[in-house]
């Protein structure tokens, strides 16, 4: 078994978390005029991936649904099929619910068909991106209820673990929560947060707290500890580790103390953090984070999996 997560790149934490560690945008000039630009995020050599030539300048593009292939389709099915294996009893109600609802086990989905149901929901609207995008067009979709889903589907060999967000995470992972109206405010707060946050040097503070809740996040419920992070529902093998094994710190969500945690890009999350309700999550990041910014920039990180004196960690 690989033992790595479905998360190094998990969708938009990718996004998020590669310009945390203040990585440069790789940058290729797309030819059109207006047109969007390649995107590349940290040291790596790889090419970009998608065809950026067909973006606008917000990097929307056509999905171009009809013209995945059989064998596309039939991955994609496959996939879910794999993945919703392994999640009753682990992912929380919402997100299980509302996948259910879509009813979108058996074909890649069309993003446009699946944004009117989620439209009159949450007022959010899926829209098809060739791939990872710069931040600050990452964040402006945020804000405007617009969530980016990356149009290609993985390789047959990267069923296991993929290391850019693809089609099958951006959709299985993400949407499903897009539908609960307190997480869809959440996510719309995030992009205007993160508009801002350059200016006030909070970055890599606000892709901590995307990675440890919007990728990573577990929910304490009555029937006990569950899973609603994207990057968690869409590995097959991270949701045991997050929920059955006895290594990892789970502790109770608190936003400063997230703030000041590292995390690991390429295994296992060392340390979850567990929210009560998704109501705590969108209040608790209600608060202007500039004077909070500040305070943790002062102080030392955390690394992943450290316990500190007198912390609230859940049992399993
Ligand atoms: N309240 C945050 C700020 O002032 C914005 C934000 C809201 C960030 C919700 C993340 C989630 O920057
Ligand atoms: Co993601």
């Amino acid at each position: 078994m690989n033992a790595r997560a479905d998360a190094v790149a998990s969708g938009t934490a990718a996004t998020v978390a590669a310009h945390a560690a203040a990585a440069s945008t790789t940058v290729s000039r797309a030819e059109p005029e207006g047109a969007a630009i390649p995107t590349t995020y940290g040291a790596s050599d790889r090419p970009p991936r998608g065809d950026y030539a067909t973006a606008l300048s917000d990097y929307v593009c056509d999905q171009n649904w009809s013209s995945y292939t059989p064998a596309q389709h039939d991955r994609y099915r496959r996939l879910y099929a794999d993945r919703i294996a392994h999640l009753p009893g682990l992912a929380c109600d919402e997100f299980l619910d509302a996948l259910a609802a879509m009813e979108a086990a058996d074909a890649i989905p069309d993003l446009a068909k699946i944004s009117v149901p989620l439209k009159a929901a949450t007022g959010w609207t899926l829209v098809a991106v060739p791939g990872l995008i710069p931040e600050d067009a990452f964040f402006a979709l945020l804000a405007a209820r617009r969530f980016p889903v990356t149009v290609w589907l993985r390789e047959e060999d990267e069923f296991d673990y993929i290391v850019e967000p693809d089609i099958f995470h951006d959709f299985f992972g993400h949407v499903p929560l897009l539908f609960n109206p307190m997480f869809a405010d959440y996510m719309q707060a995030f992009g205007q947060g993160g508009l801002k946050a350059a200016s006030l040097g909070g970055l890599e503070y606000l892709a901590r707290l995307y990675w440890y809740t919007v990728e990573f996040g577990l929910i304490d419920t009555p029937q006990g500890l569950r899973i609603y992070g994207a990057g968690i529902v869409s590995s097959g093998s991270e949701p045991g580790h997050a929920l059955q094994a006895t290594e990892p710190a789970r502790v109770a969500f608190d936003l400063e103390r997230l703030m000041r945690s590292e995390y690991k890009i390429d295994t296992f999350q060392a340390t979850y953090f567990v929210i009560d309700s998704f109501a705590q999550l969108f209040e608790a990041t209600a608060p202007d984070f500039g004077p909070i910014y500040r305070r943790v920039r002062e102080q030392s990180s955390h690394p992943a999996g450290v316990v500190l004196p007198g912390e609230k960690i859940f049992a399993i």
